[in-house]
């Protein structure tokens, strides 16, 4: 079926026949996913804080001159993600991988920070961009999980009591390496990509999609608004719904 056609039928039904006939998926959600457990997006008024920018406030520029501003950044971004909980859309979405894995690839690469893929019980997520939930030593880069939602004293690591920073990647900072090799692998080799709640202009994830399409696959989008992500079927809607719908 050409692209033109899909686009008229039911995109609902028309994005469960591509995954269903898919072999390798690579599923990527962004914060978009997350705003209806009342994780604010970026993009949107949860971008700034203190009247200053996620940017300003997510690099290491700032950490240096000023580590207590953006530790409470963080741990404000703890807190609230802490009294989150995963919507409909992470779990269909670990559900259904759970499944369809005994007979499909399917792999799971999120930008997302907050961890709630994995309350939700996804059996296997690649995370871009770090974890909210994990401290790293600036000195030597190892990493541990941190659960603390209040700093009275900026933390210090175990291994060599340097001071540590959220592990997360911060603007300006290379990708982690692993993460990247394997989701840039998932992309190259999948027929169908399910994108949902991102903007799509944040590389590398953008670039996945963009390759993805490039050698032949099917590119589902699931979002409310209009965003950047070169679709053969946009779903316009919020992913607590649509997501279930597809993978039901
Ligand atoms: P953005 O905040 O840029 O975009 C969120 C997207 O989710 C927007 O396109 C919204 O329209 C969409 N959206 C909002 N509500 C939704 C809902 N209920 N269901 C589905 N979609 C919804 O977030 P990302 O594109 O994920 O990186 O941003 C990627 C990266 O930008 C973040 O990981 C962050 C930031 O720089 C770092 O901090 C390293």
């Amino acid at each position: 079926m050409s692209c033109a056609a899909m686009q008229e039928q039911n995109p609902i039904v028309e994005a469960r026949s591509v995954l269903a006939s898919a072999r390798r998926i690579l599923v990527l959600t962004g914060a978009g996913i997350s705003a209806e457990s009342g994780v604010p997006t970026f993009r949107g008024e949860g971008g700034y804080w203190r009247n200053k920018s996620y940017q300003e406030l997510a690099s290491p520029v700032t950490f240096k001159r000023d580590p207590r501003l953006v530790w409470d950044w963080y741990l404000m971004r703890r807190q609230t993600v802490n009294d989150c909980r995963p919507n409909a859309a992470h779990v269909a979405l670990a559900k259904w991988t759970e499944i369809a894995r005994w007979t499909r690839d399917v792999q799971l690469v999120t930008q997302n920070v907050d961890g709630l893929h994995e309350s939700a019980g996804h059996p296997d997520v690649i995370r871009l961009h770090g974890s909210l939930w994990r401290n790293q030593c600036t000195r030597c880069g190892k990493e541990r999980e941190e659960k603390s939602l209040n700093y009275g004293q900026l933390p210090v690591s175990p291994c060599c009591g340097a001071l540590e920073r959220p592990a997360i990647v911060w603007f300006g900072e290379a990708m982690p390496t692993k993460p990247m090799a394997m989701a840039y692998l998932t992309c190259l080799a999948c027929d169908a990509v399910l994108v949902v709640g991102t903007s799509g202009i944040v590389m590398p994830a953008a670039e996945f999609v963009i390759n993805a399409k490039k050698r032949g696959a099917i590119i589902i989008d699931v979002n409310p608004d209009d965003d950047a992500v070169p679709a053969h079927i946009k779903l316009r809607g919020q992913a607590a719904t649509l997501v279930p719908a597809i993978l039901a």
